[in-house]
């Protein structure tokens, strides 16, 4: 079973083949990155018409990367459905997805799928793992961690599962963006926080290095994790690291080192807790990371750190390739056999 994917919930215009769920043919990214560089986030009437720009180039060059030297004819023959990414996102990027899936479908008479994007992010864990020989197990949690969403997930089938936690404020890859915003380091903030981290994470000022609150949503009055609730929280620190940059001034590199590292660890801290909390709550068999943060490292070193201090010998899992984590539309193939939604919104199929 092929699926050609198509994902544009945000800033990358992505097409991908997916066969089976997991086996990755060919995976396009055209990111509008370095538009949005320029404004420091994202603006989503810019973002949607470097996708309406990008769709076509990207849908070609993934149908000559997995036949090439065949005609457009039985490129198109050799795919069996089609699935789009139908929400959340940007609603303006979202419709150049659909609309181009619709059509697709139409006129090659394929059967469209639509797929919820965190789903997506989720199902990332499947690429590259063949089912007879790197079998996944349920019950799973999975740590969803983006820009646009942050859920803990347990998940006691292949697509059936249940949200166990969220952010009720700023997702954690908002955090990072707006955290990079106040000190200076650009957009998107993730990748270049980290790198400051790492600096500081090496040096000997670490030992001693302040510390920002954590924002544990206890129902008891407790500086530690009580258990109680699996939310998240992280537009405090955010207001935190403002009223910390303000009190020191003009920013030294080394005020930026030490103030992303102690940033960084706040919401690792409360991120790793919970989940493996949550491991050890529902006694699962795997745990997951997946979305954009989940390509910091310190974040997966901490939880194997804590798996360890915690005596849980199970598999934990991350994308299997960097580009898994951020958007991309593998993943949506992916979802788009483990949560499949016939797409009657836009078809009668
Ligand atoms: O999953 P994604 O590509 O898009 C959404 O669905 O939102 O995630 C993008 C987010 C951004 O907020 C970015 O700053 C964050 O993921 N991110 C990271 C890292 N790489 C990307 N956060 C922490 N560390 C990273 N290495
Ligand atoms: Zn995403």
């Amino acid at each position: 079973m092929r699926i050609l994917a198509i994902e544009t919930s945000c800033d990358e215009t992505a097409v991908a083949v997916v066969e089976d769920g997991w086996k990755v043919l060919c995976n396009v990214i055209a990111s509008s990155l370095n538009l949005h560089q320029l404004t420091g986030g994202i603006v989503p009437e810019v973002a949607a018409r470097a996708h309406v720009e990008s769709i076509v180039p990207a849908l070609e060059e993934v149908l000559n990367q997995m036949a090439p030297g065949k005609t457009r004819n039985q490129q198109v023959a050799m795919i069996d459905q089609i699935a789009v990414t139908s929400e959340p996102g940007l609603v303006t990027s979202l419709l150049v997805g659909t609309e181009t899936a619709k059509w697709l479908a139409y006129l090659w008479e394929k059967p469209l799928l639509k797929v919820n994007h965190i789903h997506g992010h989720v199902a990332a864990n499947w690429l590259e793992r063949d089912p007879a020989i790197e079998p996944i197990a349920f019950p799973l949690v999975c740590l969803s961690v983006s820009g646009g969403h942050n859920e803990l997930i347990l998940m006691k089938q292949p697509g059936e599962y249940e949200i166990i936690g969220q952010s009720q404020d700023d997702a954690a890859g908002e955090a990072f963006d707006k955290v990079a915003r106040i000190l200076g380091l650009g957009y998107p903030g993730g990748p270049v926080i980290e790198a400051f981290a790492e600096k500081f994470q090496f040096s000997s000022a670490a030992a001693d290095n302040f510390q920002f609150p954590r924002a544990w949503m206890n129902s008891n009055a407790s500086d530690k994790w009580d258990g109680t609730s699996f939310d998240f929280s992280f537009s405090g620190l955010k207001s935190e690291v403002l009223r910390e940059v303000q009190k020191r001034g003009d920013l030294e590199e080394e005020n930026r080192v030490e103030i992303a590292y102690a940033f960084q660890e706040a919401v690792f801290d409360v991120l790793v807790t919970k989940l493996i909390g949550a491991a050890e709550k529902f006694n699962v068999k795997e745990i997951h990371i997946a979305g954009g943060v989940s390509a910091n490292k310190r974040f997966r070193s901490l939880i194997s750190e804590k798996m360890k201090m915690a005596g849980l010998d199970i598999p934990f899992r991350s994308p299997k390739q960097m580009v898994y984590c951020t958007d991309n539309a593998a993943m949506i193939g992916a979802a788009a056999k483990t949560f499949p939604v016939p797409s009657s919104l836009f078809l009668q199929s």
